[in-house]
């Protein structure tokens, strides 16, 4: 059989991984094949002066995208690019000229997969994003074909590994969020602009990526609550400890009987649960399925070699897809809310609940705080509280029994009012059942 033939845009972290990947294993590769994965074109802004893998042979390098997708050789277009603007120009017109497509680009198909899909089934071609979530975990080919059979009842993951490693190097060392981030930025681990990853918007695109394809409904990175982990200092995690459990960036996705509940927020989780042994900058997933029940699956969320692996293996489903014949592209992309799995705000769970507090000490704090709860049918289950000597910025955490969210925000926004307080209440969730 013939080669099939790749043409890949952007030649950053994961072009760079890929290419290097094409080149140095392309013999395992046509063994797997039982044919060649040749690349022919090249393409970034900067592509001169970019050193290319020598066995990589003869290619086309250009800094014009156009030509990679109208180039008459190329049947997979690799869209590493990122972003929104000229990715989604990439994948339109590479679609229009009929060639497969690979993406690693979660924000653009968290956002507009559905219809980029459509058109892709419409033109006859193939497209795969594996590499769009979770780097180096196949976790797309897991829901959609590895336990595509179950009935998923939920889905926890850490989809962050910026915001994993900030948290477990605080937990670790005891240092603040922006002494770690600085330290993460100049080793290259985070962004100039860490806000996609802090914030949570990083794992949002995740999560409505991953919760799509495991449930089968239509879900919109709007249908997602999200909180970033800015709030949580070292001393979160002191009582965190005492309560045996720890802090982790955690997405979800769960049925309940009143629809579909999906967040993304720092969460108290259990010490002894196997989220919480996800160090740094490495990401999980875990699913619960009605007939399979769980399912763990861990690897490097990002980087050039991890993600790399990601597109080359999805290059090889293409090809031979390309090469051996499709049957039949079905898009895992719900256009309808189905109802068994519509989306419900998150106010409408029930948890336990960590509240940490900073007050300006002084007689009767405890009595306010709690006459609040009750007045909003909360129970209170503790008060801690470590040794500290500044009475004027003075730090202690209740924790309450489960309760709703929209109580918890009830209670939350009364005691913001309050004058001892030196800034609004922390307010955790306690994933106690993980
Ligand atoms: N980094 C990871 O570990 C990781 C993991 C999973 C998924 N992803 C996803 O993979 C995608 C790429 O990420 P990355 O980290 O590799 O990004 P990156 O390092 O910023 O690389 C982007 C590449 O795109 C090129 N580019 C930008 N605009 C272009 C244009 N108009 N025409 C041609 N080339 C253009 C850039 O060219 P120049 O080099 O010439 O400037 C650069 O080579 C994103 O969707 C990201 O979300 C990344």
């Amino acid at each position: 059989m013939g080669d099939v033939t790749v043409g890949i845009v952007g030649l950053g972290n994961v072009g760079t991984g890929a290419l290097a990947i094409l080149a140095e294993n392309a013999s395992q590769i046509s063994l797997k094949l039982g044919f060649g994965l040749k690349v022919a074109a090249v393409c970034s802004r900067t592509v001169q002066s970019k050193t290319l893998p020598p066995t990589l042979g003869p290619v086309l390098r250009t800094t014009d995208w156009r030509e990679v997708v109208s180039h008459p050789e190329v049947h997979i277009v690799a869209e590493l690019v990122g972003g929104t603007g000229v990715a989604r120009e990439i994948l339109d017109a590479a679609i229009a000229h009929g060639k497969s497509v690979v993406t690693a680009n979660k924000e653009l198909m968290a956002s507009c997969g559905p219809e980029i899909w459509d058109r892709a089934i419409q033109a006859g071609i193939n497209l795969a994003m594996e590499a769009s979530v979770c780097g180096g975990i196949p976790i797309h080919a897991v829901l959609r074909e590895g336990i595509s059979g179950d009935r998923v009842t939920a889905l926890y993951g850490i989809l962050n590994g910026t915001s994993n490693y900030i948290l477990t190097e605080m937990e670790q060392r005891s240092a603040p969020l922006a002494a770690i981030l600085s330290e993460a930025q100049a080793l290259g681990y985070a962004e100039a602009d860490p806000s996609a990853d802090i914030d949570g918007f990083d794992a949002r695109s995740k999560l409505a990526l991953l919760a799509a394809l495991a449930f089968g409904e239509k879900i919109t990175p709007s249908d997602i609550f999200v909180e970033g982990i800015r709030r949580i200092s070292p001393m979160d995690f002191q009582y965190a400890h005492t309560l045996r459990h720890t802090i982790r960036l955690v997405g979800a996705a769960r049925q309940t009987p009143d629809g579909l509940i999906l967040s993304v927020r720092p969460a108290l989780i259990p010490q002894s649960t196997i989220l919480a042994g996800v160090q740094g900058a490495y990401n999980a997933v875990w699913v619960k399925g009605a007939y399979g029940e769980d399912t763990f699956y861990y690897g490097r969320g990002a980087g050039p070699r991890p993600t790399g692996v990601a597109v080359v293996s999805d290059l090889m489903r293409v090809a031979r897809e390309i090469r051996c014949g499709s049957p039949e592209r079905v898009s895992p992309f719900a256009h309808e809310r189905l109802g068994e799995y519509r989306p419900v705000a998150v106010t409408v769970q029930k948890r336990a609940y960590y509240l940490r507090f900073r007050v300006d000490d002084r007689p009767g704090i405890i009595a306010r705080l709690a006459g609040i709860l009750a007045s909003k049918h909360i129970s209170l289950e503790s008060v801690l509280q470590e040794p500290c000597d500044t009475k004027h910025d003075l730090p202690f955490v209740i924790t309450v029994e489960p309760t709703s969210e929209q109580s918890i925000r009830d209670a939350v926004e009364e005691m913001s009012r309050l004058d001892f307080l030196r800034e609004a209440p922390l307010a955790l969730p306690m994933e106690t059942s993980l």
